[in-house]
Formats: structure tokens, C-alpha cells, sequence
């Protein structure tokens, strides 16, 4: 294992990343990480990068016990600095910021570090640089502007590089990482999902017990079918899955996750059909954020009340909560924020941990979206819901904009419907990240045979994203849209107008609401 020490850099996470896209297990802690608190030895620290300058008053500084390590030491930006600064010499205050693309001239193309690899482009984006080399260490690179881009000093095994190999726009930066990771840490290359299978199904039993129960609710998503998979792997039917039927999921959707979760992968699913209690709450209410509130809180309220329904079923107790919680929520609750750090809860369902003295079971927490598409795949569990757009927990609730009735669902199920299943017959599905209908709560004019018509409007939105805070709209053909428009108005009574969303995020969000 690599341990990568966060300085708080917006990439840091990358680093762990890359590593295991080589197979090598890699695990990010907050800088101010004491080294005789770790439980395991690593085989090579790295040092991120970060938005000070080892000038700053509060400018957090590394538990010098990393180099009691005695292991390879990789610092990246602010970790280079952070190792000049320590070393007593050789830190410049920035002047001015350097922002962008620069090429990289190796010097010794014979060190480890840069081993196969030779002038590069690389990404840099720093304040502060070096003006001196530090004792002990000689300039491996350079660039125009740098003539200390990466120094070493080989007998202590402690490396330095100005630029991020992370980003993907530093061409050899994988390699890069690699060469520190194999050649030099000689860190192992065994991180792979079949062993991740396996390793976290042993894991969950000896957690667990002989008879411990566990229970969780899923929604039909990738996340929470995948956790709830491994559980059952592990413990069979001591996992209790709970699904509640909010009355604001998609068509069918119901009936499908129960089908494909309970009939296909075998999960012991109980069904709460609490569509009633849902809307019954939602009567009257308009606000968006009124809306989240009351289907956040009436979803604790119905699990904690069917939890306790449940029978265990080997006559232990029910003592786990499983959440399908993933890498970049536990990042974003250890990433180091500053000075005053700020810790993030990442429980999906908050509250429900204080209410109900259960102990929470996290079998993703260190997976990325993408491997636990990878796990769900290799698990078996069908493509489309491996492949599935994120759906918001509480559902077309926030697509029906202004009030939540049983009519209003009708028609915003059937026009989202009927959009989704002509982007899959388009075979465009897995380009877009995101698409759904929403329902306005305004009526236009129409015309259709001879009658005038005075009906609601549907919006049609689709976006394109990596990482859901920004997104661009989806550029489909015309006919396409066309075709959309003519079947919605034509078969969803009740919609005289459709429309399509051509807003960026920012300043539009991806919701309407
Ligand atoms: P926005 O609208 O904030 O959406 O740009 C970004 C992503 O978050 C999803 N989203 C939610 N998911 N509960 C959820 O579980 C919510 O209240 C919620 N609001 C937005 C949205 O679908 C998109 O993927």
C-alpha cells in the first residue's frame, strides 16, 4: 500500500486513483495524518499537493516521523516545497501563479523516476517555487520556467516534482507514478476486483459474525444493488434488503428492482409499499426543499418502523446498517479542508444511525462509480442497472415542479418513459449521463384535430458530465427530438408542449428543482 498524504490539493484524490489503475493499492489521509497512529506500514509515502505556501502562518507542515519510515518519499507541488522547507533551504515565495501546460526536459533519463520516459508535457499549477536545490538533492528536470521541475536525492530516496503527474494533460504522468510505485517502492501490484470479491466478502463474515444480521435499504440503483450483492454473497439471507415504494419512482420502476434484485440476484428484499403515506405528506407542498425534507424524513420514519419488523433470521440480532457509501464521500469527509477542518457526514441517510444504535457496514467505501460499475458487472448484475442514470432520492417528486398529485405523477411517469426508452432505442443511453422529463406547472395552447387544446408543458432535459458539478446539455439530432416531442404530445394526455432544456450547469443545476 501507498500512503498518500493530502495537502488538499483539488487532484489529490487522483493519486490514489492512478495508482490502482495499475493495480497498486493506495490510501489518502489527511496531512496532518500522525505517523505512529498508522496501523500499517506503508511502502511509500507521497506528499500531495496543495493551495498554500509553506510561508502561510497556518500552513499545515508533515509529522516529521515520515522519514523514521525509512520508505521512498514522492512529493508533488506543495510536497516538493514541504520537503525543501523541512530540508531548511531552497522555497521561493511565488510571484506570480503558473497556471497551464509546460514541457518537461529530463536531465537523467538513467533515474527511476523518469525510467522509459523522456521530454513530456506536464501540467503545472502552483505559487511558490524552488530557486535552490536542498541539501542533498540535485535536478533531475526542468522546464522553461522552472529549472527545478523534479529534484531527487537518491541515497534517501526522497523525490520531488513541480508539476502533477495525476492530471490526465501530464502525458506520462501515469507512467511516472508508476515508476515511483513498482520500481522504486516496489509496492505490489495485487489490487484487483476479483481479489476486492473476495477479500470484502471475508471481511463482512468476520465482522458480522456467525450470526449477526444486517439490514439496508436499496433503491434500484447501481450503489446500493452492488452493496447489497456483496452482503448476500457474505451472509446470505442474514442481509435484509428494504426497498420503499415512495410513489414518486419511475414507471414500473417498483416492480423491476424488486424482480431484478429478489428473482435475479437472489437478495432477501421486503417491499414497503408506502406510496400513500408519501403523498399524503407531500399534499399542498410546493417548495423544493419542503419537498426533499418531507420525503427524507417519512423515509427514516418508515424504515426505522420496518426494521423493527424484521425477524432475524438466525436468531441474532440486527446490529449492522449497510450503506452503499463510495470513495469520493469518504474523501470528501478525510480530505483535508485547512486549518479549521471541516468533516462532512456522507451518510445518504442521515439520522438513522443515532435513532437506531446500529453499527454501520460500508463494503464500497473504497471504490470509485466507475470500479463499482466494474464489481457490479463482474457480480453479475445486469448491465442496465450497472449502467443506470443516477436518480435522485426523492425522485420525479422534484421533476413535477410545483404541487405532487397522483395526476401529476401519471403524466410526468409516462412522458419520462417515453423519452428514455427512445434514447436506449437510439443506442444513445450510455453517451448521456443524465435524462429525464419534467413536468411545469404551466399551460399552453394547442391544437390537435380541430380542437383547441390548454395543456401542461414537458421539459426534456439531458446532460453530459464526469463528475455531475458541471455538465453541458446533450447535443441529439433534431429528428430525434422530433420524433420525442410527436409521441409525448400525441399519447401523454394532458401535455400540449414539449420543450428542451439547453442550459449548462452552472448556472442551471442538472434538476429543475
Ligand atoms: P443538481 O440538480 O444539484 O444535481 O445539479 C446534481 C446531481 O444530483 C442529483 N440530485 C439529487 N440526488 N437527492 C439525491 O439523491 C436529491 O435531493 C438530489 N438533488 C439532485 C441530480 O439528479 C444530479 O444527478
Amino acid at each position: 500500500t501507498i500512503l498518500v498524504l493530502d495537502f488538499g490539493s483539488q487532484y489529490s484524490h487522483l493519486i490514489t486513483r492512478r495508482l490502482r489503475e495499475f493495480n497498486v493499492y493506495a490510501e489518502m489521509l489527511p496531512c496532518t495524518q500522525k505517523i505512529s497512529e498508522l496501523t500499517w506500514k506503508p511502502k511509500g509515502v507521497i506528499l500531495s499537493g496543495g493551495p498554500y505556501s509553506v510561508y502561510d502562518k497556518d500552513a499545515p507542515h508533515v509529522d516529521h516521523d515520515v522519514f523514521k519510515l525509512d520508505v521512498p518519499i514522492l512529493g508533488i507541488c506543495y510536497g516538493m516545497q514541504e520537503l525543501a522547507w523541512i530540508n531548511g533551504r531552497g522555497v521561493a515565495r511565488g510571484e506570480h501563479r503558473e497556471y497551464g501546460h509546460a514541457t518537461i526536459h529530463v536531465k537523467d533519463s538513467d533515474n527511476k523516476l523518469f525510467h522509459g520516459i523522456d521530454n513530456f508535457q506536464v501540467w503545472m499549477s502552483h505559487g511558490d517555487k524552488l530557486n535552490d536545490l536542498p541539501t542533498g538533492f540535485k535536478t533531475i528536470a526542468t522546464t522553461d520556467n522552472s529549472p527545478y521541475a523534479a529534484i531527487a536525492h537518491e541515497k534517501e530516496n526522497i523525490w520531488g516534482i513541480q508539476f502533477h503527474p495525476e492530471v490526465t494533460h501530464t502525458t506520462k504522468g501515469k507512467q511516472l507514478l508508476r515508476n515511483f510505485a513498482i520500481d522504486i517502492c516496489q509496492a505490489d501490484q495485487k489490487w484487483n476486483m476479483k481479489n476486492f470479491i473476495h477479500t470484502e466478502i471475508e471481511r463482512i463474515r468476520t465482522l458480522v459474525g456467525e450470526h449477526g444480521e444486517v439490514i439496508g435499504a436499496v433503491s434500484g440503483g447501481v450503489d446500493s444493488t452492488v452493496a447489497a450483492k456483496l452482503m448476500k454473497e457474505a451472509i446470505g439471507d442474514r442481509f435484509h434488503a428494504i426497498l420503499v415504494d415512495n410513489g414518486v419512482m419511475r414507471l414500473n420502476e417498483c416492480a423491476e428492482v424488486k424482480k431484478t434484485l429478489s428473482d435475479g440476484l437472489g437478495i432477501n428484499l421486503t417491499v414497503i409499499d408506502a406510496a400513500d403515506e408519501f403523498l399524503s405528506k407531500l399534499k399542498g407542498v410546493t417548495d423544493p426543499e419542503k419537498k426533499r425534507k418531507i420525503i427524507g424524513n417519512t423515509f427514516i420514519h418508515i424504515f426505522e418502523r420496518e426494521a423493527a419488523r424484521i425477524q432475524p433470521k438466525a436468531g441474532g440480532e440486527i446490529e449492522y446498517l449497510l450503506q452503499g457509501t463510495l470513495y469520493p464521500d469518504v474523501i470528501e469527509s478525510i480530505s483535508f479542508k485547512g486549518p479549521s477542518q471541516t468533516i462532512k457526514t456522507h451518510h445518504n441517510v442521515g439520522g438513522l444511525l443515532e435513532d437506531m444504535k446500529l453499527k454501520l457496514i460500508e463494503p464500497l467505501r473504497e471504490l470509485f462509480k466507475d470500479e463499482v460499475r466494474a464489481l457490479g458487472e463482474l457480480m453479475g448484475i445486469p448491465h442496465d442497472l450497472v449502467w443506470r442514470h443516477p436518480f435522485p432520492g426523492p425522485g420525479i417528486a422534484i421533476r413535477i415542479l410545483g404541487e405532487v398529485t397522483p395526476e401529476q405523477i401519471k403524466i410526468a411517469r409516462h412522458a419520462d418513459h417515453i423519452y428514455i426508452e427512445e434514447i436506449k432505442k437510439a443506442g444513445i443511453y450510455d453517451k448521456i449521463s443524465q435524462a429525464f422529463a419534467c413536468l411545469l406547472p404551466v399551460k399552453s395552447v394547442g391544437v390537435m384535430g380541430d380542437q383547441r387544446t390548454y395543456e401542461q408543458v414537458i421539459a426534456l432535459r439531458a446532460i453530459e458530465t464526469s463528475d455531475f458539478m458541471t455538465a453541458d446539455w446533450y447535443i441529439f439530432d433534431a429528428a430525434f427530438l422530433k420524433n420525442v416531442a410527436k409521441r409525448i404530445v400525441n399519447e401523454v394526455d394532458g401535455v400540449a408542449r414539449v420543450v428542451y432544456d439547453i442550459t449548462s450547469k452552472p448556472p442551471a443545476t442538472v434538476e429543475w428543482e
